[in-house]
């Protein structure tokens, strides 16, 4: 045995996918035409699977604050903040997330996963409990891991089975972190958070929500699926990514506890990688400023939803159980989940491949993620490739 022979396992799952068609894993976009449409292969492709619900990434003013921060400020920081010191542009940028989310403290990280890892790692450690949604994305569980404390999952969007969760942990309860997402990457379900946060406080626990998928997308402000409910000044931290609605990179966390300010001094994903770029912040700031200040993209993004939603649902196809912008088409297995993914491209139709062990259920998906930029004709060719399956 040597130590690298582990890797003949990831080998064999490789020419695996391999066996049916593309290895979903190894595309390549050879030109990006816009928000919504690519090159692969030589084929104008229409992208239905790039989170990139407000469509921001091609925008022009998002662009040009970028282009801006190059030329003035340099392509990268060099180093972390707390060795490097911050640029002006990080201090904005969490000024401007702590009003959106109208809480005091918000930080800066550089991706949404490292946002996570610090947040967890900060808050937790030996001796704490945390519980935690079963479908709760990997950057949630490693946080947990990396922090020491003791993991306790909940069965997926069950309230019932948090409660009795929570009345196991007797009076470790009050010393407990809850852990949900606003939306659910893989089938575009919500978390049912005002029931959440009716448990949390009943037993004086904490809660993080993760907004990743929903930032930009629900609430009347677009603060999220907390704002949703009515409930955003009751979560104690939301995490989120810039990696999605606002098209850039980097990660956050927004609290009204002010002990978020010592997460600086804590926080190894926080303090032992370079800070974001100042490119990556601009493009952030100005992308928050059009989400902020144009709800017409989110009334865009619900249109297309609604009609990707209902045209699979038409076509009689298995969707996650609510219309949202991730529409998840489920398959028979995993073998006509890579047939249908393969065909799709073929026909000029990019969609995310959704396998176990990284789904609910161990079922296979077909991921549609819709955008705000995509036009009713585009939606209704997606459609019209479906199908074709
Ligand atoms: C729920 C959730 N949290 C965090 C992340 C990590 O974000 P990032 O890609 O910006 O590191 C993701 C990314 O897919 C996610 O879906």
């Amino acid at each position: 045995m040597s130590l690298l022979d582990k890797f003949d396992v990831v080998e064999q799952l490789m020419s695996g996918l391999e066996s049916v068609g593309k290895n979903p894993t190894s595309v390549v976009f050879d030109t990006i035409n816009s928000a919504t449409e690519a090159v692969v292969e030589g084929r104008t492709t229409i992208l239905a699977g790039t989170n990139n619900y407000l469509g921001l990434t091609f925008d022009q003013d998002c662009i040009s604050a970028g282009v801006t921060a190059l030329r003035t400020q340099g392509t990268g920081t060099t180093g972390s903040r707390m060795a490097n010191g911050s640029y002006a542009s990080h201090i904005k940028l969490e000024t401007e997330l702590a009003d959106f989310f109208q809480c005091e403290n918000a930080m800066v990280f550089s991706t949404g996963y490292a946002a996570n890892l610090g947040v967890l790692t900060a808050v937790l450690g030996k001796g704490d409990a945390v519980l935690l949604d079963a479908d709760a994305h990997a950057s949630l569980y490693d946080g947990c891991r990396m922090s020491g404390a003791d993991i306790f999952r909940f069965k997926h969007n069950d309230t019932h089975s948090l409660e009795r969760r929570l009345q196991r942990l007797k009076e470790r309860a009050s010393r407990c972190l809850i852990i949900v997402e606003g939306m659910y990457s893989v089938l575009g379900d919500r978390a049912p958070l005002a029931e959440i946060v009716e448990l949390k406080n009943r037993f004086g626990a904490s809660l993080l929500v993760d907004e990743a998928h929903s930032l930009g997308v629900f609430g009347e402000r677009g603060c999220g699926v907390a704002e949703l409910d009515g409930v955003l000044d009751e979560v104690d931290f939301i995490v989120g990514t810039f990696s999605k609605s606002l098209g850039a990179m980097g990660g956050f966390c927004a609290s009204r506890h002010d002990v978020l300010g010592l997460f600086r001094y804590v926080s190894r994903p926080f303090m032992f990688t370079a800070s974001p770029s100042p490119a990556v912040m601009a493009t952030t700031r100005e992308a928050l400023a059009q989400l902020r200040n144009r709800p017409g993209l989110r009334d865009a993004l619900w249109s297309n939803a609604n009609q990707l939603y209902s045209g699979l649902q038409k076509l009689g196809f298995e969707l996650g159980p609510e219309i949202s912008p991730v529409v998840a088409v489920r398959c028979k297995d995993r073998e006509s989940a890579l047939f249908n993914w393969d065909k799709l491209l073929e026909a000029g139709v990019y969609v995310n491949m959704m396998l176990p062990p990284a789904t609910p259920g161990g079922a296979s998906f077909l991921r549609c993620s819709i955008s705000a930029a995509h036009t009713q004709e585009q939606i209704n060719t997606i459609i019209e490739k479906f199908a074709g399956l």
